[in-house]
């Protein structure tokens, strides 16, 4: 089968798309007959050699796709050869075959065609267990999301209305600041022409709970901008690693800080995640109020072009690869 290596680390180039043997699924596990597959920030950085894959996770690049069950493991009672899935990976998707844990698996929510079920499972599984199995964000509350436009802000913005929140978001440009605004978010702001933190306090606005993708860099901005009780949940370290932390001001809002990662959690806790996830969500999917927002697709032959669009960051929502 094909599959997608970056046998060394660099840029778009050292992509190799090679020749594998089909994996077999192993007890608990289907295997998935590939037809399309969601890129994510991760990807790149498993590239450029900053985020290999967990411990016993094939080096195949992909942390989601859709396709078909093709062959049950031992154990496997829920799924059937020739079942329409989408499935959450910690690696493997990039690929004609991948090999899951069957809890990590979900049956397309209906109305969505397979290049939409490829580009919603890790978005909505890492929005949905920060934002509310981790924040507990509620109706009324204010909810800011920064990168409004990227595959997790556009599933954050479009879940945060739909479960009654005011969304506020930062993009970087102003078609973005459209397209946000086009998804629901109530208020945009351009991180290139205004700093968040001052703009929100000048406007009177503070945020129950922060989804931050940016780490150090807006550590100090996300803290000031949090309200009593606010939960700033850290998923994103593009703006750094290391930053102070004002605790006097946590503590005197009553407030906290957690960071977390999808991909490297205990089988159990990733599939109660996705179920969990596919619960709630599905319904939001199936009556629109939640929608896959797909940039672009590209064929598997053009890997190495569909990673310079995602590092370009001028796309609005989720890039995807599809395979015939
Ligand atoms: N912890 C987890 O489990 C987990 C899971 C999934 C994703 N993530 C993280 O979530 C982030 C988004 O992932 P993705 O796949 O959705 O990536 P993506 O689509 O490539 O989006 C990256 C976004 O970052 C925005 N950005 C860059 N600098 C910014 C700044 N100073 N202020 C506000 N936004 C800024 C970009 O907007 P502009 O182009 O407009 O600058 C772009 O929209 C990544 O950091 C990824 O590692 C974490």
């Amino acid at each position: 089968m094909r599959a997608v290596i970056a046998p060394e680390p660099g840029d778009a180039e050292a992509l190799r798309i090679v020749d594998l043997p089909v994996p077999e699924p192993a007890e608990g596990e289907v295997l998935i007959g590939v037809r399309a597959v969601g890129l994510n920030r991760a990807d790149i950085l498993q590239r450029q050699g900053f985020y290999p894959p967990p411990p016993g996770i094939s080096d195949v690049l992909g942390l989601e796709c859709a396709g078909t069950i093709a062959a049950i493991g031992p154990g496997v009672s829920e799924f059937a050869v020739g079942d329409s899935v989408c499935a959450l990976l910690a690696g493997g998707a990039y690929a004609d075959f991948a090999v899951v844990p069957a809890g990590q698996v979900a049956p397309i929510p209906a109305g969505l065609s397979m290049i939409d079920a490829a580009a919603f499972m890790e978005t909505t599984c890492t929005v949905w267990s920060n934002v509310v199995m981790v924040a507990g964000l509620t109706a009324g509350e204010t909810f800011l999301v920064h990168g409004g436009t990227s595959g997790i802000g556009t599933t954050a913005i479009q879940v945060a209305k739909a479960l009654g929140a005011r969304v506020v978001t930062t993009v970087g440009s102003a078609e973005k600041a459209a397209a946000a605004s086009a998804l629901g978010a109530d208020v945009v702001i351009n991180y290139r022409e205004e700093d968040f933190a001052p703009t929100l306090a000048k406007a009177g606005i503070a945020a129950d709970v922060i989804l931050d993708i940016m780490g150090a860099k807006y550590l100090a901005s996300n803290v000031s901008t949090l309200a009593a009780n606010g939960r700033l949940v850290i998923i994103g370290l593009q703006g750094g690693i290391q930053a102070e932390l004002n605790l006097a001001a946590l503590l005197a809002k009553r407030a906290s800080v957690t960071a977390t990662s999808l991909r490297a959690r205990p089988l159990q806790e990733k599939a109660k995640i996705v179920a969990e996830t596919i619960r709630h969500v599905t319904p939001m999917l199936e009556d629109g109020s939640v929608r896959p927002i797909v940039h672009a697709t590209f064929d598997l032959a053009d890997v190495a072009e569909a990673h310079r669009l995602l590092e370009a960051s001028t796309h609005i929502g989720k890039v995807v690869l599809t395979l015939s």
